[in-house]
Order: structure tokens, then C-alpha cells, then sequence
């Protein structure tokens, strides 16, 4: 028996775990105990720090409910699913419409509607024309794609937080042209859950917990890889700081008032288009 130090101890857990017989449970879980220990030692990691980050890690599991995700959230705020998302965006088609966090508030199965209908008619707040057109990386539309659209009212609460019905979402389909357009209203950015372990930990590290305003897409079309994304108002104060990181440049737009090239010509315009690869 060899005596473990500090260092000897990584290959004895590694050589121990070495009869794992799935190959990617064996590469991620070598991968994850090298990084953990080599973590405690970088930042020479005292028990008592040790039970605290369990004892967080017990809070997050105790705060989750079949409508309350605290873990996704903790992977979210570290920047966790953006990475995954990025890495995932990769292996697909560089063209493709970059992913964004789908986040909690997505409901499966919302209403049908039509193009050029209200996906909100019971918020009473001036309207504009969200529009645009669902691609392959030729540039050609994609027709019949669904799109299923989900945001917030213009004081930054979705339908789920306000009452029982369904609201400010919908599922539209695109026309032979592959486009889709709607009537909506201006989203306003929000807060994410600040009262659980994850806010705690927000709140020590000095950060805000918004998010800017933003609307969120999941677009679908037979043969194509869907994606979940999001477009985000490039005016809002939060767009350079968002608090679960699922801002990219490519995903801000601005609300164009006038917009020449609106579907829905009397409103203030806002446009976003997507690729999808095969
Ligand atoms: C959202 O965009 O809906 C969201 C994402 C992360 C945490 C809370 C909300
Ligand atoms: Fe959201």
C-alpha cells in the first residue's frame, strides 16, 4: 500500500474507477475527478469550505419541485449551458442560428394561431410586428416550419407567473415562403428566482439576477435540426450582463419604428430570421 498524498491520490482514484465498462461514463468521470482535484488543490480547499459547497449543493436538490428547477439554474448562472449550447452549436452547421437557454417558462403543446394573429390578446399595451423567415443555409424558406414563440408582457412577468392561462405564446406555422409574422408586444427583461441557494449565491457575488429583454423561439421543420433560441432588444440596459449568460451578438435586434419592411405596416417592426441546417 502506497501512503497517499495529495498528488497520488488522483491516480489511485482513476486506477479504482478504471473498470468502468461504459466508455463515455468512464471519460466523463475521470475527466470531472481530475478537475475536482485539481480544483481543491489550486485553491487549497479547507473541509470546512468543502462541507459548505456540499451543504449549498444539498439546498440546491431541496429547492427543486416538479415546477422549480434550482439546478438548471445553477448550471445557467455558471455559464454551464451556454458552454454546452456553444459546443453543441459546433457540430452542427456554422450558418445555423446560434442556440439560447430555453429556460423555465416553456410550456409544451401552446396554443395554435394564425399568421398575423395576437399572441397576446388579453395584454393591454401597444402592439408591434414580430416577423421573419425560417431558412435552409441556401437562403431558400423552409414552409409548414413551426415556431413556437414564448415571452414575457411588457412589465418583464410571463402568463405561468400571472394566472392559469395561457398567454404570450403561441405556435404559428410558416407560409409557403417560409415566413412567419405576429402581433405582440414589447417583452420587458425580468429577475430569475432570487429565492433559493442560487440567488444566495448571486447576492454574495454582487451580481444584479437580470435578464434582458428577450423572446424566445423553438423552431422545427421535418428534416432539419430544430433550435431553441431566443432574440434579445439590443437597448436594455442588461443586454451586455445578462445573469444566465444566453446573449450573443448574433441574437440582438433592434425594434425598428418605422419599419419599411414590417408585414404588419402600421406597427413598429422587429425582425428575426433563422437558419436551420439539415
Ligand atoms: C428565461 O429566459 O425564461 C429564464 C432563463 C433562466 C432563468 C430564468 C428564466
Ligand atoms: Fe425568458
Amino acid at each position: 500500500m502506497r501512503e497517499l498524498d495529495q498528488d497520488i491520490i488522483t491516480d489511485v482514484s482513476l486506477e479504482q474507477m478504471s473498470s468502468t465498462g461504459d466508455r463515455r461514463l468512464k471519460e466523463l468521470m475521470d475527466a470531472a475527478v481530475r478537475h475536482l482535484h485539481d480544483y481543491a488543490r489550486e485553491v487549497d480547499l479547507k473541509p470546512a469550505e468543502l462541507l459548505a459547497g456540499l451543504r449549498f449543493l444539498t439546498e440546491v436538490g431541496q429547492k427543486c419541485t416538479a415546477h422549480r428547477q434550482e439546478f438548471i439554474l445553477l448550471s445557467e448562472v455558471l455559464g454551464l449551458e451556454t458552454v454546452v449550447n456553444t459546443l453543441n452549436d459546433l457540430r452542427g452547421n456554422e450558418r445555423a442560428t446560434r442556440t439560447s437557454i430555453l429556460g423555465p417558462f416553456y410550456v409544451s403543446d401552446p396554443p395554435p394561431l394564425e399568421l398575423g394573429q395576437s399572441l397576446c390578446p388579453h395584454v393591454k399595451a401597444p402592439e408591434i410586428a414580430l416577423y421573419g423567415r425560417v431558412m435552409d443555409t441556401t437562403g431558400s424558406g423552409i414552409p409548414n416550419a413551426t415556431v413556437e414563440i414564448w415571452q414575457t408582457d411588457e412589465e418583464g412577468l410571463y402568463d405561468v407567473q400571472r394566472h392559469e392561462e395561457l398567454d404570450l405564446r403561441g405556435r404559428f406555422h410558416t407560409n409557403p415562403e417560409g415566413r412567419y409574422y405576429l402581433r405582440t408586444v414589447r417583452p420587458l427583461g425580468y429577475s430569475i428566482p432570487m429565492d433559493g441557494p442560487v440567488g444566495d449565491l448571486i447576492r454574495a457575488q454582487g451580481r444584479h439576477g437580470m435578464r434582458p429583454a428577450h423572446i424566445h423561439f423553438l423552431v422545427r421543420a421535418p428534416d432539419y435540426c430544430g433550435v431553441t433560441t431566443a432574440v434579445y432588444l439590443r437597448n436594455d440596459r442588461y443586454i451586455e450582463s445578462d445573469t444566465v449568460l444566453g446573449v450573443t451578438e448574433s441574437l440582438i435586434r433592434d425594434i425598428k419604428d418605422p419599419d419599411p419592411f414590417s408585414p404588419l405596416p402600421n406597427l413598429p417592426g422587429l425582425q428575426f430570421d433563422f437558419t436551420l441546417c439539415r
